[in-house]
């Protein structure tokens, strides 16, 4: 893929993308919002390479919180701490996200603070904890493949807890991941139920149809209110009618809407992490 031209490639990636500039995410974001489901919106990017690119990044995020705060609707924003900075200093990154939590605050509008590679777990954790005492807005994301997210999750629990749940999307070492499919939800599905009967905020970030199974009926098998909980997916995956069926049930559904100039080199990085999605985007791609 980094061979061929990305004339060729963006057809392949346009589903999955909200495009490129601000006013396409945003023209994206009414439509959904119309159709009765909530956004997260993430910038394309991770791992600057200079404190500029990381300041830029900042200003777009701040810039994405003004324009969001006049649709006036549930909108919330997803970062990465290595697209702040991070790997360049974590002051710096803190700094940054400072920053965009006092958008958040005045917006009213969340923040989720992404979960990247296991490297990154324990200071993302860190910065989440600090960032959580000043603005309750603020949520960040446990990965059910990594062994140690029950613990993380377990020691988090607080009523200020806003946690997504996912599967993890890169590739660990078994020393530390479960590395089979079924473990991996089996763990997302106590996670879920840890979180939903504890005192946060749980965010059910998964399009796997089993599972969504399985934890819907865990809801109403212990009365689970519906506001301790919402159903996340990416954008551009085919769902069926199970997102709608969800809504009907008067469950919260959020999308997650990338976008950016990025979006070749971050198609690339998922790819080289996870080369399973090209199976995904393939199959998805024919069932359309
Ligand atoms: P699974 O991988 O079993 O997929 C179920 C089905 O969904 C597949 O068969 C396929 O049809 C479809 N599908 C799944 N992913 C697809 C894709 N990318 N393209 C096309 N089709 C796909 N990860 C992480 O490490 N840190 C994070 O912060 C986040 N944040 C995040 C937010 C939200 C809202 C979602 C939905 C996901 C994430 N992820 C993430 C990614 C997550 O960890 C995981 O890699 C994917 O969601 C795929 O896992 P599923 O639970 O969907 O199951």
């Amino acid at each position: 893929m980094p061979y061929l031209p990305k004339w060729l490639i963006k057809p392949f990636a346009k589903p999955y993308v909200a495009g490129e500039t601000l006013d396409s995410v945003l023209d994206q974001v009414g439509k959904i919002n119309k159709q009765g489901f909530k956004t997260t919106i993430d910038i394309l990017g991770e791992h600057v390479i200079n404190v500029n690119e990381a300041l830029e990044v900042k200003k777009a995020y701040c810039n994405l919180y003004d324009r969001l705060d006049l649709i006036g609707e549930d909108n919330t924003v997803s970062l990465k701490l290595s697209h702040l900075g991070l790997e360049l200093d974590p002051l710096l990154a803190e700094k940054n996200l400072n920053s965009i939590i006092e958008k958040s605050k005045s917006t009213g509008l969340g923040l989720t603070i992404d979960m990247e590679k296991s490297d990154f777990t324990d200071i993302t954790l860190k910065i989440y904890f600090k960032a959580q005492k000043q603005h309750s807005g603020v949520g960040t994301v446990l990965q059910s493949y990594l062994h140690r997210s029950l613990d993380d999750l377990k020691a988090l629990d607080s009523e200020n807890l806003h946690l997504r749940i996912c599967k993890g999307i890169y590739r660990e070492s078994p020393l530390i991941a479960f590395q089979g499919a079924a473990e991996i939800r089996q763990n997302f599905f106590d996670m879920a139920k840890t979180l939903m009967t504890g005192r946060g905020y749980a965010c059910l970030a998964t399009h796997d149809i089993t599972l969504i199974d399985r934890l819907e009926a865990f809801i109403e098998n212990n009365n689970i209110p519906s506001n301790k909980f919402e159903f996340q997916t990416l954008l551009g995956v085919p769902m069926g009618n199970r997102l709608h069926e969800l809504k009907e049930k008067g469950y919260a559904v959020r999308i997650y809407i990338p976008y950016g100039q990025s979006w070749f080199e971050y198609s690339l990085r998922r790819l080289e992490e996870n080369p399973a999605i090209i199976s995904y985007v393939l199959g998805n791609l024919f069932r359309r």
